[in-house]
């Protein structure tokens, strides 16, 4: 089995994706690391066990140097879209360990078995290479819902910045910058231009199973912001991410190249910056992206009320 490690700031999106994780047999998460983000990371741990109950550990509260804002207008107050039926959880499952010493010890008891899925600011991998550079070449892969390649943002400041980019530039570009295993990066752009039917989104959302009764009350106030902006479909961010991570033969096409993240500007500052002229004549440190099998992602999606 594949093991997996996931990063998350459980969130809408966040929750599908794990739900999608763990619908797979062939793939064990290992873990769950919380950040803050979407909502702050007390909400984020209670959220990820609202979805699951398994360990969690509690990872960075802030981001590296300063931020900034969270995601509460789109993911809800409670991060999970406001859920009507209160779910109780077994804070309990919280640990004691810290997420990065977590995510140290992990890579060190299965060097190069672990993919890190990272659907959040990039804070607690930014902290687990400060702490321990070797800890990426341990990784087998890390795959990234984050960042863009045109300079499209979905942020409120910075307006060239994605969310888990622009909430901590810092620990994103020492990412970019340090990590040491191959970086894949499924971009804002990427997100934009894949979603998931309507229709195919409700046929999910009505299945009558737990599962998608869960979904269906987490997923109901992002899908009606989403529609009411004339979208094309419902766009998932960090299930896409986790569908790219989970069956390699969706990715269809990709871009390797050299990127870094701005950490200065005040409409720009944590925007991925790629060298599209080769001008800074660097090894490419990301690959994007650029093409996936909208058919085999929406599979994935739509097992995970089922299994
Ligand atoms: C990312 O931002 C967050 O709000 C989502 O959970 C996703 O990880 C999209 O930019
Ligand atoms: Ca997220």
């Amino acid at each position: 089995k594949q093991k997996m490690i996931i990063d998350c700031d459980t969130g809408v999106d966040d929750a599908q994706a794990i739900m999608m994780a763990l619908s797979r047999p062939d793939v064990d998460v290992i873990a769950i690391t919380c950040v803050n983000g979407n909502v702050d990371v007390e909400k984020v741990c209670r959220n990820t066990l609202r979805v699951l109950k398994i360990p969690v550990f509690r990872g960075c509260g802030k981001p590296i140097i300063h931020s900034t804002e969270d995601a509460q207008f789109y993911h809800g107050k409670d991060g999970l879209g406001d859920l009507r039926n209160e779910i109780e959880v077994d804070l309990s499952c919280i640990q004691e360990e810290h997420a990065v010493t977590a995510l140290l010890r992990l890579s060190k008891k299965y060097p190069g078995e672990i993919q890190l899925v990272a659907l959040a600011p990039l804070t607690n991998v930014g902290v687990a290479l400060r702490m321990d550079p070797e800890f990426s070449n341990r990784l087998q892969s890390l795959v990234i819902m984050g960042g863009n390649m045109h300079g499209k943002g979905n942020r409120s400041s910075s307006i060239a910045s994605e969310f888990n980019f622009g909430c901590d530039p810092e620990a994103a570009y020492m990412t970019v910058h340090e990590m040491l295993c191959p970086i894949v990066i499924v971009s804002w752009e990427l997100c934009l231009d894949h979603v998931y039917p309507w229709e195919k989104v409700q046929e999910c959302m009505n299945a009558d199973t737990e599962k998608a009764r869960f979904l269906r009350d987490i997923t109901r106030a992002t899908l009606t912001t989403q529609r009411a902006r004339q979208e094309t479909g419902y766009r998932s961010c960090d299930a896409q991410a986790m569908a790219i991570a989970l069956e390699p033969s969706i990715t269809l096409e990709t871009l390797s190249i050299h990127a870094s993240v701005e950490l200065k500007g005040d409409l720009t500052r944590g925007m991925l910056v790629s060298d599209w002229r080769k001008k800074l004549n660097k090894s490419p440190n990301v690959t994007f992206v650029t093409k996936i099998d909208t058919e085999k992602s929406l599979t994935i999606w739509m097992n995970m009320v089922h299994v």
